[in-house]
């Protein structure tokens, strides 16, 4: 059986092959450095789910899919790039089954080669030559950037309410799948209302998105997620599942938090220990409901969208974003 990222992979083979070599000539540089970090990356893989959302949201909206090629890559960049970046801030040590990038090749070269593919996302926009397009992606780009700011100053702080995370979430991930999502039916001249509708279907999509990511955080097998269980506890990030145990705490599990949040003193056992307040108080399980509220929204907001085996791979998608193990 193969997941629905498989299947609209599969359905839109040909133009996700030209994606990936589009890919590959533009992540080219006459600088070693930045072609073996990027290439280290990028060849890992991940799921390729923002260029797959282009794609399909131009193909359902009948757009010059040569377009959706290069913009699916430029997004991909863009993805990338704040893939390089986070790794740094959030010192992670593992992404896509592989040691991180920042791990291999050190901070700095981490942060330049991010820059790189930030800039050679810009270099497609223009490429591409609509100003609709380069300013749906150049302002999710700012907001991105704008979310994992706000995101560094709420570590650390017990403070952070639901609201708060939220706003981040909304930032550094959703604004990227809504971007990705309304290039379709602009690609396309549609109107507005298709583009409005595929860019909420996109930002509902990437809030549950970031949710479940949240909770992988604290209940994923390592081996299938690729990236390291607890990174967000070590961190101090204030996440759905932090937020809903916090909610139920009593006084001893308020100091708990106090002190491994506020204070950033972490013993070995910590984390354990926070995952058991979780279970006890069901702030995965709330979590999940969390997220299912947005895949809830992002089903609606897809109604109006053509029907046939796009929309049906792209509601089946939503479902693929809740349960997925990675
Ligand atoms: C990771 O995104 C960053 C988040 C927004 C949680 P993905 O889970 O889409 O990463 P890849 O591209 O598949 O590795
Ligand atoms: C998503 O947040 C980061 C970006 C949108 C760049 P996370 O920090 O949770 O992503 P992972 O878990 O490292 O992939
Ligand atoms: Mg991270
Ligand atoms: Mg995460």
């Amino acid at each position: 059986m193969k997941n629905p990222v498989e299947e609209i992979s599969l359905l839109l083979q040909t133009d996700m092959d030209a994606v990936n070599t589009i890919i590959l000539q533009r992540m080219d540089s006459h600088v070693p450095l930045v072609n073996q970090l990027a290439g280290y990356l990028i060849a890992a893989g991940g799921k390729r789910i923002r260029p797959l959302l282009t794609l399909a949201s131009t193909a359902i909206h009948n757009g010059d899919m040569s377009r959706a090629h290069l913009l699916a890559a430029c997004v991909e960049f863009i993805h990338t790039a704040t893939l390089l970046h986070d790794d740094v801030v959030d010192e992670s040590d593992e992404r896509r089954g592989q040691a991180t990038a920042n791990e291999v090749f050190g901070n700095q070269a981490s942060v330049l080669v991010g820059d790189f593919l930030f800039s050679r996302s810009f270099q497609m926009m223009v490429d591409d030559g609509n100003l609709d397009i380069l300013r749906i992606l150049s302002d999710a780009s700012a907001i991105i950037a704008q979310g994992e700011g706000l995101q560094l100053s709420s570590a650390n702080n017990i403070e952070t309410s639901m609201d708060d995370y939220m706003a981040i979430i909304k930032a550094k991930t959703a604004a990227l799948f809504a971007a990705a999502c309304e290039v379709g039916p602009v690609i396309a001249g549609g109107h507005t209302g298709q583009a409005e509708a595929m860019a909420e279907y996109g930002l509902n999509l990437g809030i549950a998105f970031q949710i479940v990511d949240d909770v992988l955080d604290y209940s994923a097998n390592q081996k299938k997620l690729g990236k390291t269980v607890g990174d967000d506890f070590r961190e101090g990030k204030i996440t759905a599942p932090v937020l809903y145990a916090l909610e139920k705490a009593d006084a001893e599990e308020q100091e708990f938090w106090t002190r491994v949040i506020n204070a950033n003193q972490k013993n070995d056992d910590d984390l354990d220990h926070a995952i058991a307040l979780m279970r006890k108080h069901k702030a995965l399980e709330q979590s999940m409901g969390l997220a299912q509220d947005y895949a809830d929204k992002a089903l609606e907001s897809i109604s109006i969208a053509p029907d046939g085996e796009l929309k049906d791979l792209l509601k089946a998608l939503i479902k693929f974003t809740i349960n997925r193990e990675y």
